[in-house]
C-alpha cells in the first residue's frame, strides 16, 4: 500500500463547529481535518465536548455553527442513515446489543441497517445469508468469532465491547468513530482491544478514538486533537501534544485520573495506576 498517497488524502472536514445545548457551549469553534488511513485521537477532561464533537459528525446533534465535511460534501443536511450510506460509523460508550437475538445476528441486524433506514426492514434482512456472512467476518476481525452464537447477555465486557466495534465495521465505514472502546476494561484487556484497533487502522480503515486510556491513546494513534471546555486547545503529533504545558494544565485542571496518565506520558515512566494492574 501507498502509505504516502493515503496519508494525503483528505478524508474528513470538521470546519468551525460549534454545539450548543440551551445556554451551554458544548463544542466552541472547533476545526480539524482527517486525513485517509488517520488514527486520531480525541482527547481531553471530562465534560471537554468529544462525545458532542462525534455526535455532530454522525448527525445525532446538529452543530450551531460550521460544517462537517465527508470527502469534500458537507453532511450538514443530511440525517443520521445518509451520514452512515455516505461512510460513517459510529462505536457508542455504552454498548446496548439486543438481548433477544445471538451475538453474530447483533452484527447481521448492524449489517443489513446499512442498507435501509427502517428498523423494521433491517429486521428483515438481518436473517439473510448476506449479512450473516458480513458478521462473521467482522466478529473474527474482532476476535469473538467463538461467542456467534452465544446469547449477548452471558458476555463479560470485553466480549460485549468487541461486539459493539464489529456492529460499527458491519457498516463498511470509511470512517469509524469509537467513542470510549476501552472504558471499564483492565489494562490487560484495554491493551488487547487497543491493538485490535491499530490492526484495523492497518488494514486501511480510517478512525477518530475517544479515549481517557492515555497510555493506550499515546501507544496506537498517529495525531491527535484536545478539547477543553468545548475548544481546540491542542493538535498534532502525539508526545509532543502531551508535552504542551496548555494541554497538560487542562488534565491537571480536570480529573485526577487524567492528570495521573498525563503525567505517566509525559514525564514520568509508569503511573500508580498502571503499577496497580501489573
Ligand atoms: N444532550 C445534551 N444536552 C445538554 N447538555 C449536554 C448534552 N450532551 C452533552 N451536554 C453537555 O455538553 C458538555 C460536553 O459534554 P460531552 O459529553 O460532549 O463531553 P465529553 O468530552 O464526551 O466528556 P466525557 O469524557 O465525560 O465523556 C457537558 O457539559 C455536557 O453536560
Ligand atoms: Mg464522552
Amino acid at each position: 500500500m501507498n502509505q504516502t498517497l493515503h496519508d494525503s488524502a483528505l478524508l474528513l472536514r470538521v470546519d468551525g463547529v460549534t454545539v450548543r445545548f440551551g445556554g451551554l457551549t458544548a463544542v466552541n469553534n472547533v476545526s480539524f481535518d482527517v486525513h485517509q488511513g488517520d488514527l486520531l485521537g480525541l482527547i481531553g477532561p471530562n465534560g471537554a465536548g468529544k462525545t458532542t464533537m462525534l455526535r455532530s459528525i454522525i448527525g445525532v446533534a446538529r452543530p450551531t455553527v460550521g460544517r462537517v465535511l465527508l470527502g469534500g460534501e458537507s453532511l450538514n443536511d443530511l440525517p443520521i442513515h445518509q451520514r452512515i450510506r455516505r461512510g460513517l460509523s459510529l462505536s457508542q460508550q455504552l454498548v446496548r446489543p439486543l438481548r433477544e437475538i445471538n451475538v453474530i445476528e447483533n452484527v447481521a441486524l448492524a449489517a443489513a441497517s446499512a442498507k435501509t433506514s427502517s428498523p423494521w426492514k433491517s429486521l428483515l434482512h438481518a436473517s439473510s445469508a448476506d449479512e450473516l456472512a458480513v458478521a462473521a467476518q467482522e466478529l473474527k476481525r474482532v476476535g469473538i468469532a467463538a461467542m456467534a452464537d452465544q446469547s449477548p447477555t452471558v458476555q463479560p465486557l470485553g466480549v460485549l465491547k468487541r461486539l459493539e466495534l464489529a456492529r460499527a465495521l458491519a457498516l463498511k465505514p470509511r470512517l469509524l468513530l469509537l467513542d470510549e472502546p476501552l472504558a471499564g476494561l483492565n489494562s490487560r484487556e484495554a491493551r488487547e482491544l487497543a491493538n485490535t484497533i491499530a490492526e484495523i487502522n492497518q488494514q486501511g480503515l480510517t478512525i477518530v478514538l475517544i479515549e481517557h486510556n492515555l497510555g493506550e491513546v499515546m501507544r496506537i494513534c498517529r495525531r491527535l486533537v484536545v478539547l477543553d471546555n468545548g475548544k481546540k486547545i491542542g493538535e498534532g503529533e502525539p508526545r509532543a501534544v502531551m508535552a504542551d504545558p496548555v494541554v497538560r494544565a487542562a488534565y491537571l485542571g480536570g480529573d485526577a485520573l487524567g492528570a495521573a496518565a498525563a503525567e505517566g506520558q509525559a514525564a514520568q515512566p509508569s503511573t500508580p495506576k498502571e503499577a496497580s494492574h501489573a
